[in-house]
């Protein structure tokens, strides 16, 4: 894995956009994995932000985002397909029929998750697959214990995923238990990763995933198997790394031709 630490989240969040932008530059009919929560934030405003001063296109990218709460009406505020509109969707020129999010109120959430995964590889395969991390170490709604190889399916949150997203809603009674959510294979699969993780709070979920063992226990650490995936940090997130004065002298002397 590359490790890039920047100073802050701003920083970090441009170069994740770099990585993005570089792609839709090179191939403009790139297929995106997408991701929610409050890390991809400021990335998507960047990406708002150079579609409209610097032309930054996406009307021929296609987009999978990773998971869905079950049991969401679509327009509800909290639901991922409401979050992908506010923070991305609505202020680009994607075209909506290249969009795609699990249906978190499919009648057959398991024929839902075969036809997703069926659609990821009608698309040609995910090029660039954006990622956060739980506290739990979790990508996607990949709970520790996920297997290492799971496809797109029904998942049960752990009690600490239902604390952290209880911020959004107005009680944690209200938080989904379940959700739809691509597998760690699906995501392995992907031909590029990107994870993002801002602030101390990530730090622990970090270390365990770039310099822990591989294992079910901490599903970000399938990514060690990954053969082109970046972590981008900042200074809070890198907080508990113990060669991260390795990963910056790596990056700093990193051949111009290799970036972003
Ligand atoms: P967060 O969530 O970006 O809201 O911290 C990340 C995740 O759960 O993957």
């Amino acid at each position: 894995m590359e490790i890039v630490i920047f100073p802050d989240a701003a920083a970090a969040s441009r170069f994740a956009a770099d990585v993005v932008e570089d792609l839709l530059r090179r191939r403009p009919t790139a297929v995106l994995g997408l991701a929610t929560g409050s890390t991809p934030e400021p990335l998507y405003a960047e990406l708002i932000r150079r579609h409209r001063e610097d032309g930054l296109r996406f009307a021929g990218a296609r987009t999978f985002n990773l998971d869905e709460y079950v049991g969401l009406p679509v327009d509800h505020p909290e639901s991922y397909h409401a979050y992908m509109r506010r923070r991305l969707f609505d202020h680009v020129d994607l075209d909506p029929a290249n969009v795609h999010i699990p249906d978190g109120l499919a009648a057959d959430p398991a024929a839902e998750c075969e036809a997703y995964e069926d659609a990821i590889q009608d698309a040609g395969g995910l090029d660039l697959q954006v990622l956060g991390i739980g506290s739990d170490g979790h990508i996607g709604f990949n709970e520790p214990s996920s297997s290492l190889g799971s496809r797109t399916r029904i998942k049960t949150l752990t009690p600490e995923t239902v604390a952290d997203n209880a911020r959004f809603f107005d009680s944690p009674d209200e938080v989904p238990r379940h959700v739809l959510t691509m597998g760690v294979g699906t995501i392995l699969e992907a031909r590029e990763v990107i994870l993002l993780a801002f602030g101390a709070g990530k730090a622990p979920a970090v270390r365990r995933a770039v310099e822990g063992p591989l294992t079910a226990s901490c599903p970000a650490s399938a990514l060690q198997l990954h053969p082109r995936a970046r972590v981008i940090l900042d200074e809070g997130a890198a907080g508990e790394l113990e060669r991260a004065g390795y990963y910056r002298w790596v990056f700093e002397n990193k051949p111009e031709w290799q970036r972003p």
